[in-house]
């Protein structure tokens, strides 16, 4: 099989990476071992600087919402460039905690710039490059959140208010609607429950291919 681009999205306290673990195992199930997983923004040396840019909260320089976006969207460039393509071209399979529609949620959504503003940016930026498959954790943002801050001190995001995740919510699921190679888990479930999910969606997608 040819190798695929697989992203796991979803608000904070959502599980992603321990679904990410768990896709992985199943990959190796299926025969699957040539794997590379990573996360945005993040995942080149640039990128994982940029990250703890944007997560630390900064008293001295506001980043204004524009800034925040183009920082992110530089991430992406830098990620699909330099990893997740010649991955797939040496066919190994790709998972992302995390890819464009947290854009489209987060700075689209959450900070107010539009859906299409970050369309038409990602256009620019990335053509039409986008994953094979996407998993969509759903998650209450009051419940999500009272999970993070069990995890230990919030970060610049972690600190929005709940409006901020409410928004970014809902644009997951219009995103979600608008998409035939993307499901959605209610990652309220208990946790086992929500593992056997992700590894049904991902026999089910395996064998579809
Ligand atoms: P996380 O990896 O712990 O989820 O942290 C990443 C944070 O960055 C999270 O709060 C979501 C945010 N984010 C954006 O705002 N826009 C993006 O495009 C991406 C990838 C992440």
């Amino acid at each position: 099989m040819q190798a695929k681009f697989i992203v796991v999205e979803g608000l904070e306290g959502a599980g992603k990476s321990s679904v990410i673990e768990v896709i992985k195992n199943q990959l190796l199930l299926l025969k699957v071992d040539q794997v590379v997983t990573t996360r945005e923004p993040g995942g080149t040396p640039l990128s994982e600087k940029i990250r703890s840019l944007v997560k630390t909260v900064n008293d001295n320089e506001e980043i204004m919402p524009v800034s925040e976006l183009l920082l992110m969207v530089a991430c992406r460039v830098q990620l699909v460039e330099n990893v997740i393509k010649p991955a797939l071209k040496n066919n190994q399979w790709v998972l992302s905690d995390r890819f464009s529609w947290s854009t489209f949620a987060y700075q689209g959504a959450g900070r107010g710039l539009g859906l299409d503003r970050v369309d038409q940016l990602h256009q620019l930026a990335l053509g039409g490059f986008k994953p094979d498959f996407t998993i969509y954790l759903d998650i209450d943002p009051v419940i999500g959140l009272e999970r993070a801050k069990k995890r230990g001190e919030l970060d610049r995001f972690e600190l929005q208010q709940i409006e901020f995740f409410n928004k970014a919510r809902e644009a997951y699921l219009t995103l979600l609607e608008a998409e035939n190679s993307a499901v959605k888990i209610d990652a309220s479930q208990p946790m086992d429950v929500v593992h056997q999910q992700v590894k049904d969606q991902i026999i089910n997608y395996c064998r579809l291919k």
